[in-house]
C-alpha cells in the first residue's frame, strides 16, 4: 500500500489546556518545552486563538500578541496554528470586515501559519473575508465544517457546503467537531464523502469526551483523511483529544506513520506531567473532566453545555429540572432552524431552552440573542426556524437576509480612537477590538507595570529616591 502519513497537529497550547484546565497555561509554562517539541515532527501545533487571548488578558495578564511571538522565535520548523471563529474572530458578535482583515494579517505577520476558520452556523459567507486575508498575508486558511447531528445534516449537505468551501477558495478542508459527536463508522463514511468531493486535504477535529475518539481517529484516517488534532497524553482524553503518543504507536510501521519521535514525545510528556500535576493538586484540572460522558452521545448536546446549564438551574433553585431542560434543547433548537450546537448558538438555544423550563410557558421570556439569532444577525440557519415562535420572539422587526457584516460599516477608525490613549503596538487596537474592557484593564495593568520603578533597599538607607 502506498505510503500516506497522517499529519499530526499538537494542541497541548490551545485546545487540550482550554478543554480541560479553563485555558489558563501560561507564555512561561511554555517556553521550556517549545525546543523539544520543534523536534518531535509534528505537522502543526495548535497555538493560539480560541480562547486563549481572552484568558491571557483577563487572568494571566499576559499580552497574546507578545506569546505569539516568543512562540514563533521557539519554533523554527514546526507551523503554528490558530483557531477563529469567523466573521467573530475570537468575540461573540460579528465584526465589520475592516477588522477581520486586519486581524488575520497581523495573526500571519506575528508568526501564525495556518488559521482553521469557522462559523457557528455553517454559514460560509461569514468565512469567505478571513479566508481571504489569511492568504493575501501568506497564510493558509482551513475553511471548517462544523460537525452536528439532525434532521438537515445529512451527507448530502455536508458534501455541498465542503464543496463550496473548496469553490470559495479554502487551502484545507476542516471537520470540527468540538462536541466529540463523530463516532467511528459515521467518521469513516463522512470522511470517504468528503474525500470523494473535495481534492483539498481533509482535517479532522474532535473531543474525547464521549470516549469514542481514537476509534474516530482510527476510522478517519483509513478512509483517507489527511491530519488529525491530538494532545500529549497528560494532557488528553477526557473533554480534551486522543493522545499523540497512543495515535503515532498506532499508526506505526502502517502506510499512515506519521513518523514522530517517541523518544521525544516520551520527554514532553514527562514535562507536561508536571504541570497536569500541579493542576490535579490546584484544583485547576479537575478529575471529572478525565471521565467519559456518554450524554454527550445520548442528547447530541457538547460537554461545556451540560455544565453551564447545571449552574444556570442552580442559580434558578430549579435543579431537579436538569432533565427537563435536555429534552426542551432539542425542541429549541429545532424551532430555531437547527443550528449546530456550538458557541455562541449553543449558549443561545441552552438558555432559552432554561427559560422555557422554569418560566413554565414557551418563549414568554426570551433574551436578545435569541431575537438576533432569529433576525439572521448571526447568519443563515440550515432550515428556516419555526414562523409561530419567530413572530413571538422578533415580532414585525425586520430579518436580514444579507451577510450580516455586509450592514456593518469599517470600525478600525473608531476603535484605533477609543484605544489611542493606551496602544503601544499595532496590535494593541485589535486587542481592544476584541474585548473593550478587558483589553483597556490590561493596558492600564501594562502601563503600571512599566513605570513601576525598582529601587534597591540601599538606596532607600541612603535617602536616594527616584523621583
Ligand atoms: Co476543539
Amino acid at each position: 500500500m502506498k505510503k500516506k502519513p497522517v499529519k499530526i497537529v499538537e494542541t497541548a497550547f490551545r485546545d487540550a489546556h482550554q478543554s480541560l484546565m479553563a485555558t489558563r497555561m501560561s507564555t512561561e509554562q511554555m517556553l521550556p518545552i517549545v525546543e523539544k517539541m520543534d523536534q518531535a515532527g509534528y505537522h502543526a501545533v495548535e497555538c493560539w486563538g480560541g480562547a486563549t487571548f481572552d484568558t491571557a488578558l483577563r487572568f494571566l495578564k499576559e499580552d497574546p500578541w507578545v506569546r505569539l511571538r516568543k512562540l514563533r522565535e521557539g519554533f523554527k520548523h514546526t507551523k503554528l496554528q490558530m483557531l477563529l471563529r469567523g466573521q467573530n474572530l475570537l468575540g461573540y458578535s460579528h465584526y465589520a470586515d475592516d477588522v477581520v482583515d486586519y486581524f488575520c494579517r497581523r495573526s500571519v505577520a506575528n508568526g501564525i501559519d495556518n488559521i482553521r476558520i469557522m462559523d457557528c452556523l455553517n454559514d460560509i459567507r461569514n468565512l469567505k473575508t478571513a479566508m481571504k486575508a489569511t492568504q493575501a498575508e501568506g497564510g493558509r486558511a482551513i475553511v471548517a465544517l462544523v460537525y452536528t447531528l439532525g434532521d438537515a445534516y445529512t451527507l448530502d449537505y455536508w458534501k455541498d457546503v465542503a464543496r463550496r468551501i473548496e469553490d470559495m477558495g479554502a487551502d484545507e478542508l476542516g471537520l470540527k467537531d468540538m462536541a466529540g459527536l463523530l463516532t467511528p463508522y459515521r467518521a469513516e463514511e463522512l470522511v470517504r464523502a468528503l474525500k470523494e468531493t473535495v481534492n483539498i486535504p481533509v482535517a479532522v477535529h474532535t473531543h474525547y469526551t464521549a470516549g469514542v475518539a481514537s476509534m474516530t481517529y482510527l476510522k478517519a484516517v483509513e478512509a483517507g483523511c489527511d491530519s488529525i488534532d491530538c494532545a500529549i497524553s497528560p494532557l488528553a482524553l477526557g473533554t480534551s483529544q486522543p493522545a499523540t503518543e497512543v495515535i503515532a504507536e498506532t499508526f506505526r510501521n502502517t502506510p499512515y506513520d506519521p513518523g514522530l519521535d517517541q523518544e521525544l514525545l516520551g520527554e514532553i510528556a514527562d514535562y507536561f506531567a508536571r504541570l497536569r500535576d500541579e493542576a490535579m493538586e490546584s484544583g485547576l484540572l479537575s478529575p471529572r473532566m478525565l471521565g467519559v460522558n456518554i450524554r454527550t452521545l445520548q442528547y447530541q448536546v457538547p460537554g461545556g453545555m451540560l455544565s453551564n446549564l447545571v449552574v444556570q438551574l442552580k442559580e434558578a433553585g430549579q435543579e431537579d429540572r436538569y432533565q427537563e431542560v435536555l429534552e426542551e434543547i432539542p425542541r429549541v433548537r429545532k424551532d430555531f432552524g437547527e443550528p449546530p450546537l456550538v458557541t455562541p448558538s449553543s449558549q443561545i438555544v441552552g438558555t432559552q431552552a432554561v427559560l422555557n423550563v422554569i418560566t413554565g410557558e414557551r418563549y414568554r421570556m426570551t433574551t436578545k440573542e435569541s431575537r438576533r439569532l432569529l433576525q439572521g444577525e448571526f447568519g443563515q440557519t440550515v432550515k428556516e426556524p419555526d414562523p409561530e415562535v419567530k413572530k413571538k420572539i422578533t415580532g414585525d422587526a425586520p430579518c436580514i437576509k444579507c451577510r450580516p457584516a455586509d450592514l456593518i460599516p469599517p470600525q478600525l477608525p473608531q476603535f484605533e480612537k477609543e484605544c489611542a490613549r493606551w496602544k503601544k503596538q499595532d496590535e494593541d487596537v485589535l486587542t481592544y477590538a476584541m474585548f473593550p474592557a478587558v483589553a483597556k484593564e490590561y493596558f492600564q495593568y501594562r502601563e503600571a507595570q512599566e513605570t513601576r520603578i525598582d529601587i534597591g533597599v540601599a538606596d532607600v538607607v541612603n535617602g536616594v529616591y527616584p523621583v
